[in-house]
Formats: C-alpha cells, sequence, structure tokens
C-alpha cells in the first residue's frame, strides 16, 4: 500500500482501527472473530494498527492487538492511547461529550503517565510503543506537563513517537513546543469536518492527521438503518431512529456518487478523506474481512478534482442531524 508520513513515523496511507473488535462497542464479538479479521487487515496492508487502554474492559483490545502482532511485530506500527478514565475514578477531570451520557472523566497527570505505558507495555506483549497517544487534554492539567512527561517516555525507550488525540491547534502548539508531535488524532469524515486551524497548524508544524471514524461510525457506508443490542451508537444523537432515517435520505446523493464512479460509498469516504492532504490517514474499522478489503483499496482510488468539488459542494448541503462527540 501508498505509505503516508506522520511526523518521522511512516505508515500504510490506511490503517486499522481496532476499537471495533471489543465486545460492547459495536455490538457482541469474540475474540476468534476479532483476531481474524485484525490478522485480515494486517495481512492486507494496514499495519499501522489504532488500539487505546480504553477499548474494551481491563485492556481488552490492546491484550487483542499483542496476541495479533506476535511474530510479526516489526511489520506493524503500533499506536496506541492513554489517559481516559474508565471506569471513572474520583482522581480523574470531567469533560462533556455531545453523547446521551454527557460526559467523560480524563486524568493526564505526569505522574500517572509511566505506569500507563508500562500497563499498556504489558496488555501489547511488547517493549516499545511505536506512537502513543494522550487520548484526551486533561481539562485540569496543561498540555505541556502531560507531554513532558510522555518525552521522558521516549527518553527511556518506551516510546518511539507521540500524538496527541482530540486537541486544538492552541493545544496541539503548546506541545510541540516541548516535544515533536508526530500525529494528531481528531475526528474527520464526511460528516465531521476537521478545524481548519487544527489542520493549518498540523500542516505548518509537519504534523500529520489521523482520521477517527473514518466511515462515521459506519453510517458513511450507507448500510447502517438501523442498530443491535450492546451498539454504542444508541448514546450517539446522528443515530437515533429519527435521525439516522432522516441522515440517510440526506446522505443519498453522496450515494448516488459512489455508484456512478463505480465504488462503494465506504471507499469514496476513504479516498475523499486522503485527498484532503497528504499528510492525511485514515484508521477505519471492521469486524468483516471482505469489508476491510474494500475499505483498503480505497487506498488506490485517484478522484478527479472535478469529482472533489462535487463532493464539497454536496457535503456543504448535507447537514446531519445530531450532535458529535465533541
Ligand atoms: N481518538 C479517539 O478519541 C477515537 C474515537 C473513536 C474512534 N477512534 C479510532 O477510530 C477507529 C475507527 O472508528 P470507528 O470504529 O468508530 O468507526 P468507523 O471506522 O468510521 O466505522 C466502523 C463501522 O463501519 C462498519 N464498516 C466498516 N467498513 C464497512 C464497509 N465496507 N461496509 C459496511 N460497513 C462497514 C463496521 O462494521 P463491520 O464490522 O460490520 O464492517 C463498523 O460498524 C477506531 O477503531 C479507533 O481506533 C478514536
Amino acid at each position: 500500500m501508498k505509505t503516508r508520513e506522520l511526523g518521522n513515523l511512516q505508515v500504510p496511507a490506511l490503517g486499522f482501527g481496532a476499537m471495533v473488535l471489543s465486545p460492547g462497542v459495536y455490538g457482541e464479538i469474540d475474540d476468534v472473530r476479532a483476531e481474524t479479521a485484525l490478522k485480515a487487515a494486517m495481512d492486507a496492508g494496514a499495519t499501522h494498527v489504532d488500539t487505546s487502554d480504553a477499548y474494551g474492559p481491563d485492556g481488552h483490545n490492546e491484550r487483542l492487538v499483542g496476541r495479533a502482532i506476535k511474530g510479526r511485530r516489526d511489520e506493524v506500527v503500533v499506536a496506541t492511547k492513554f489517559g481516559l478514565a474508565i471506569p471513572a475514578g474520583e482522581d480523574s477531570r470531567s469533560f462533556p461529550v455531545g453523547y446521551e451520557f454527557g460526559e467523560l472523566r480524563v486524568n493526564g497527570e505526569p505522574r500517572m503517565v509511566r505506569g500507563y505505558a508500562e500497563r499498556s507495555l504489558r496488555n501489547l506483549d511488547t517493549d516499545v510503543i511505536d506512537l502513543y497517544y494522550a487520548h484526551y487534554p486533561d481539562p485540569g492539567v496543561p498540555i505541556e506537563e502531560t507531554v513532558g512527561a510522555m518525552a521522558e517516555l521516549v527518553g527511556a525507550g518506551l516510546v518511539r513517537h507521540l500524538g496527541l488525540s482530540n486537541v486544538t491547534a492552541e493545544q496541539l502548539r503548546s506541545a510541540h513546543a516541548v516535544h515533536p508531535i508526530a500525529a494528531v488524532q481528531n475526528e474527520w469524515s464526511m460528516w465531521r469536518p476537521v478545524d481548519p486551524d487544527l489542520l493549518a497548524a498540523a500542516r505548518e508544524l509537519g504534523v500529520g492527521i489521523v482520521a477517527w471514524s473514518p466511515l462515521g461510525n459506519g453510517f458513511l457506508t450507507g448500510t447502517v438503518r438501523s442498530l443491535g443490542a450492546g451498539d454504542f451508537r444508541h448514546h450517539a444523537p446522528r443515530f437515533s431512529a429519527e435521525n439516522l432515517a432522516r441522515n440517510n435520505d440526506r446522505y443519498a446523493p453522496i450515494r448516488d456518487l459512489a455508484t456512478a464512479l463505480g465504488i462503494t460509498p465506504a471507499q469514496l469516504a476513504l479516498a475523499w478523506l486522503l485527498h484532503q492532504d497528504e499528510h492525511v490517514t485514515a484508521i477505519p474499522g471492521s469486524r468483516t474481512p471482505a469489508h476491510i478489503e474494500e475499505n483498503l483499496a480505497a487506498a488506490d482510488i485517484t478522484l478527479h478534482p472535478d469529482t472533489l468539488s462535487r463532493i464539497d459542494d454536496t457535503l456543504t448541503r448535507f447537514q446531519a442531524l445530531g450532535g458529535t462527540l465533541l
């Protein structure tokens, strides 16, 4: 697969978001299916694997990744994140989110950071994390302090590159002044524009952007008509029964455009993202090998400038109903 640069870190144009592989995210899933999907993704070239200590119970997602990369560690860029307090402890700060549960909690205190990394290394069964992100900025801790502790991990050889997730341009600039940041991971997709100030700052500083939920939690594939049990999207206003139906109606022109181009809506959503900037990469998630193959083929799709303008026009009119996480 073609590659992209995130700072000094080279990754495939499309990676793999492993969150989908833990139970309670998109419904139930067993570890056999999860490992099969992850191996299919890596075999097909999605060797940038994104996880977090917060995905699944008790480090479940990291441990799954750790098992899947056994024997092929050198082929894989392992990215993980720290700081979300799940279950919420008193020793954490709350920040508001647009999902039904209203808030998440985070602890980015410097004294915690080494312990987080050591736990993730154990879960991943590896001796180094390639890309280590602060999952959300802690509203009670200056980001420079969190990043200062992360920089010590690089010095100790436990981490190769630093990343930040869910940050503003200002937070990126402050952090980058402490230690070079390779990547920012924020939500970005056809139904969630990136903050233009953040994009400008990333370009100026040579920081790559990793687009999370690049398929809009599956919505942009055009295949989500209802949700099953145990699916976290029940908390997401855009997926309420009423909003989902109306959003699907509004999104029809993009689905039609994909059909006219002879590609799938998922491929159009991913190819469109890769055309936004040469330093953007996306980490779609899937439990289904056929979907994974379909998605990764998007790295080879070239969209004509006229097509890109038409998509931008259409997206300007497509106003999704319902709030986003952040
Ligand atoms: N930093 C953060 O705060 C943050 C937050 C959220 C997510 N993330 C990262 O972003 C990654 C991806 O996000 P995500 O899982 O929320 O959403 P996503 O990749 O936008 O969408 C995943 C959903 O799309 C479906 N799907 C994928 N390809 C498909 C295809 N070709 N046709 C039909 N359905 C398809 C999957 O179902 P199937 O399994 O049936 O294919 C799954 O339900 C996560 O794994 C995580 O690494 C980061």
